[in-house]
């Protein structure tokens, strides 16, 4: 009898909560804030909670119940505030859930403030059907002992139905503590709107043009007219050596693309197949043609740490040949296009794999990355790891292993000053991404306040990869974290057979018109406009290189001023002309 009233009071809650969603739904805005601080008592649950029954845990454990085989209890900090408690777990699972219902195409965003009795312990939680054992990885954070951190992350639903929140961590001696506890839906056409909110402030600043005579009178219905020249954005695509020979291949690429990486032409099996025959020709033709027609390069790769991608003949070196030849390596590399390149992805994959770390020295990736600074100190420097936005699964690769990763490189010496990059590959397998997750690792390492850029961006063959190629160029575009974006897709007859953005006769395919649309739009479109009374002329522009052309009303006369808008220039900004 007492349970059925508190069910029934659960449910009246529950559609309060519903009522104020749905009026509220439409002013909550995603924020890009993050922390990686360890807080002695939790923040309020984001959202108000979202659709989650008693958040924070002020009606005791009300619309929790235990999932396996722990118990679980709500306990009262010093100051009050009260959180719930999974105790006596024994496998990793076990701990508090709620059931929610999800509705298939909505995005899920996902908080909670996590603590652990003992030690320090990485906590996911995962959302789980009936139909899975494992259910789905919607983030993780390490957690403490003796304060609260915050875990991230979300879902996309691909289907409709019940689903339990749960949380996991693999040693079971520990107790998991959680408060404020969040999940709010939106819309994708409300993802969408957040990110254009986003994009006209990370990705634009408002400028105010003054003209003037010499005299500083005003050229009263003179016009101006705007067009950019270049946009701000790198937006760029890999390419490979058949660029070299396809003249179709090279105007397909000129005309949309101002950065590239090449796929495997510098890699070290490409460029010294046999031990001691160096052999830069195809590397440095691509170089030149990068060059001559304005494309900015990012050098991939010094080493990759995959013990299956070393040239043949290093695999079986002794250690000391393994040594001199890494050190003849990055020499040889790093000098020859020194001043040529805007980065260089140090050490691929040194968060998965291990094969210098291995055969040398634990310190061995960091060694690489003060050599490299050595030798060049301007490019960026780059890790460069995969499936850390693109598969909440993969625990190795986690933001906050690779934001780890990335402090221990720094504190090496000879770190301490380089500048360093987070590289994001972004291989995303078919099926819908999860975009929440993937802004919450983007949140994460945005706090480290180094450059993020997606890669090697790509999404596998899927009825609906072009859908799935917008989604994730979209989130990465509007995230104020990520300073560049270069897919690894191109042309069929290069052998991009992952995604293909143009067929045999260089037709797009539907992911090419993607991003043929996405270029199109992040691109500002001239524009021409008239000085009003006072001289000025307001305009919001994107990012990039503009030329400004002052048209005199009466003698026709004009005068052309080039502009740069970067965000480094500050909003509402003043550019004084004199015609
Ligand atoms: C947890 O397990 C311990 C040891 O098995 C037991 O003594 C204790 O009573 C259990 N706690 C609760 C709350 O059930
Ligand atoms: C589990 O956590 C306890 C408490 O921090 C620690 O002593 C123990 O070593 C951990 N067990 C494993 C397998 O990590
Ligand atoms: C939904 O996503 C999960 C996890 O990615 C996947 O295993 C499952 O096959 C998907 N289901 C459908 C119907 O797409
Ligand atoms: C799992 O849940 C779905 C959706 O509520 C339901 O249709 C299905 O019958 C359930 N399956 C099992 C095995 O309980
Ligand atoms: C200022 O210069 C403009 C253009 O040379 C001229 O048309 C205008 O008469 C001048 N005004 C004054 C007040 O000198
Ligand atoms: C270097 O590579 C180019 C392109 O593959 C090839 O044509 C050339 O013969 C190679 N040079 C040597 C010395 O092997
Ligand atoms: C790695 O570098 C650290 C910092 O310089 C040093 O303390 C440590 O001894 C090094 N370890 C090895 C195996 O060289
Ligand atoms: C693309 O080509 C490579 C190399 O031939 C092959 O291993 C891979 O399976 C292909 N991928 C697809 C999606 O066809
Ligand atoms: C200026 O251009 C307008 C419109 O093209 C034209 O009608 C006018 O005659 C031109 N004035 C002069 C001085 O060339």
């Amino acid at each position: 009898m007492k349970l059925a009233i508190t069910e029934a009071y659960v449910l009246l809650l529950w559609s309060c909560l519903l009522l104020i969603s749905g009026l509220e739904v439409h002013d909550i805005s995603y924020d890009y804030s993050a922390t990686t601080e360890c807080l002695v008592e939790p923040q309020r649950a984001h959202y108000g909670g979202g659709i989650i029954v008693n958040p924070g845990f002020d009606l005791s454990i009300d619309g929790w119940t235990v999932f396996g085989k722990a118990v679980i209890e709500h306990r009262q900090s010093k100051a009050g505030n009260r959180f719930i408690v999974a105790l006596n777990r024994t496998k990793h699972l076990d701990s508090f859930s709620q059931k929610v219902q999800l509705e298939k195409g909505i995005i899920y965003s996902f908080s909670a403030w996590v603590q652990l009795s003992e030690g320090s312990e990485m906590v996911s939680v995962i959302f789980k059907d009936n139909s899975s054992t494992e259910g789905i990885h919607g983030g993780q954070v390490m957690a403490e002992r003796g304060c609260w951190t915050l875990l991230k992350g979300g879902i996309v639903a691909n289907i409709s139905g019940p689903v339990d929140i749960l949380f996991e961590s693999k040693n079971t001696t520990v107790e998991i503590w959680v408060d404020s506890v969040s999940l709010q839906p939106f819309t994708k056409q409300q993802w969408r709107s957040h990110q254009d909110k986003s994009i006209d402030k990370v990705r634009k600043s408002r400028v105010r043009l003054q003209i003037t005579h010499i005299n500083e009178t005003t050229p009263e219905g003179a016009s101006v007219l705007i067009t950019q020249n270049k946009p701000g954005f790198p937006f760029g695509c890999g390419m490979n050596h058949y660029i070299l020979q396809s003249t179709e291949y090279q105007n397909w690429f000129l005309s949309r693309f101002t950065h590239t990486t090449f796929t495997n032409e510098m890699k070290w099996y490409s460029t010294e197949k046999k031990q001691g025959q160096e052999n830069y020709t195809i590397a440095d033709a691509m170089l030149k043609f990068a060059e001559e027609n304005g494309i900015s390069v990012r050098g991939h790769n010094i080493f990759w740490d995959n013990p299956q991608h070393q040239p043949e003949w290093v695999k079986s070196l002794s250690t000391q040949e393994l040594q001199k030849a890494t050190a003849r390596r990055i020499n040889s590399v790093v000098s020859r296009y020194k001043g040529e390149l805007i980065a260089w992805d140090v050490v691929n994959e040194n968060l998965h794999f291990s094969f210098y770390e291995d055969k040398l020295s634990q310190n061995a990736s960091a060694e690489y990355y003060a050599a490299t600074y050595q030798l060049d100190p301007k490019p960026i420097l780059f890790l460069n790891e995969y499936n850390t936005i693109e598969d909440s699964r993969d625990k190795a690769v986690t933001a906050v292993n690779y934001k780890k990763k990335l402090e221990q490189v720094l504190s090496f010496p000879g770190c301490a000053k380089i500048s360093a990059g987070i590289g994001l590959q972004g291989h995303f397998s078919s099926g819908q991404p999860n975009v929440a997750y993937m802004r919450s690792a983007l949140d994460l390492l945005g706090t480290t306040g180094f450059p993020i850029w997606l890669t090697e961006v790509s999404v596998a063959p899927d009825p609906n990869q072009e859908q799935y190629l917008e989604e994730i160029l979209r989130e990465a575009y509007s995230h104020p974290a990520v300073h560049g974006i270069i897919t690894f897709s191109g042309p069929a007859m290069a052998g991009f057979n992952e995604t293909t953005l143009v067929d045999e006769n260089f037709l797009n395919t539907p992911a090419g018109e993607v991003v043929d649309k996405l270029i199109d739009e992040w691109k500002f479109k001239p524009q021409e406009a008239k000085v009003d009374n006072k001289g000025y002329v307001d305009v919001l522009l994107f990012h990039g290189d503009y030329d400004v052309t002052v048209m005199h009303p009466v003698t026709n006369s004009s005068k052309t001023v080039s502009l740069s808008v970067s965000k480094d220039v500050p909003q509402e900004t003043i550019v004084k002309i004199h015609t």
